[in-house]
């Protein structure tokens, strides 16, 4: 077996740097979410935006979910992946947030991506009724309702749809036995309820915090 490899910063940007380049756009909200301080860690890696972006290229996906757009990097790395008459909707119960992103979504003319601003379960709720159903969705909100999404998410995709959860490494803490803070917990219990999953297939991938990627049987 091969030494793994030291993900080092330097080699983190040889990978962005040799994979798709960004648009002006993309790099205009990762230039703001820098200017926010301690709030830019809220976003999705650059690495995980060009993942994104190949995982809705070799689905097929054209009905996405996310939960969690922040100032809309992800929402619109993935809606550039799609094709002409794909649509994503992004829940954000932050107003401000989602203000942000609207802007840098009109600046790209990116059409394809309606949000909804209200606590995710609500809209969550709403969207099981209408028997709405998503190729791909994507989770990065509030970790302590992982868990619900995951399980609202799951009725929400078809056979083969894919559910995307971000942070599932949680800074390597998950693998650290001496670790027992509150979030390191509830993601350890998130990763161990899809493990448990037989409606699924899953596959942890050590991009970014970590991303697993969950298929519907
Ligand atoms: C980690 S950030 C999302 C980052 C985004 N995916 C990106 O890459 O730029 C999490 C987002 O979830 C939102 N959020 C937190 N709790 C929420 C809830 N209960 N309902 C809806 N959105 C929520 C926050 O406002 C925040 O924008």
């Amino acid at each position: 077996m091969p030494k793994k490899l030291d993900l080092t910063d330097n080699l983190e940007n040889y990978i962005i740097n040799h994979s798709e380049t960004l648009s002006d756009v993309q790099n205009e909200i990762i230039q703001h979410n820098k200017s926010l301080g301690d709030q830019q860690r809220l976003q999705i890696s650059i690495s995980q935006a060009q993942f994104l972006q190949t995982l809705i290229k070799v689905s097929n996906a054209k009905k996405i979910l996310e939960i969690g757009s922040f100032t809309g990097f992800s929402a619109l790395s993935m809606a550039m992946a799609l094709p002409a008459d794909g649509i994503l909707i992004s829940l954000d119960k932050n107003p401000e947030f989602s203000n942000k992103a609207k802007y840098f979504y009109d600046k790209a003319k990116e059409k394809r991506i309606k949000q909804i601003i209200k606590p995710a379960i609500e809209s969550l709720k709403e969207l099981k009724v209408t028997k709405r159903l998503f190729d791909l969705i994507f989770i990065d909100a509030d970790k302590e309702n992982y868990l619900n999404y995951y399980e609202s998410c799951i009725n929400l995709i078809d056979k083969k749809g894919l559910i995307v959860i971000d942070n599932v490494l949680w800074h390597g803490e998950v693998a650290d036995d001496a670790n027992n803070d509150k979030f390191t917990n509830i993601i350890r219990d998130f990763n161990s309820h899809i493990k448990q999953d037989k409606r699924i297939t899953k596959n942890i991938v050590p991009i970014g915090d970590g991303l697993t990627i969950c298929i519907k049987k």
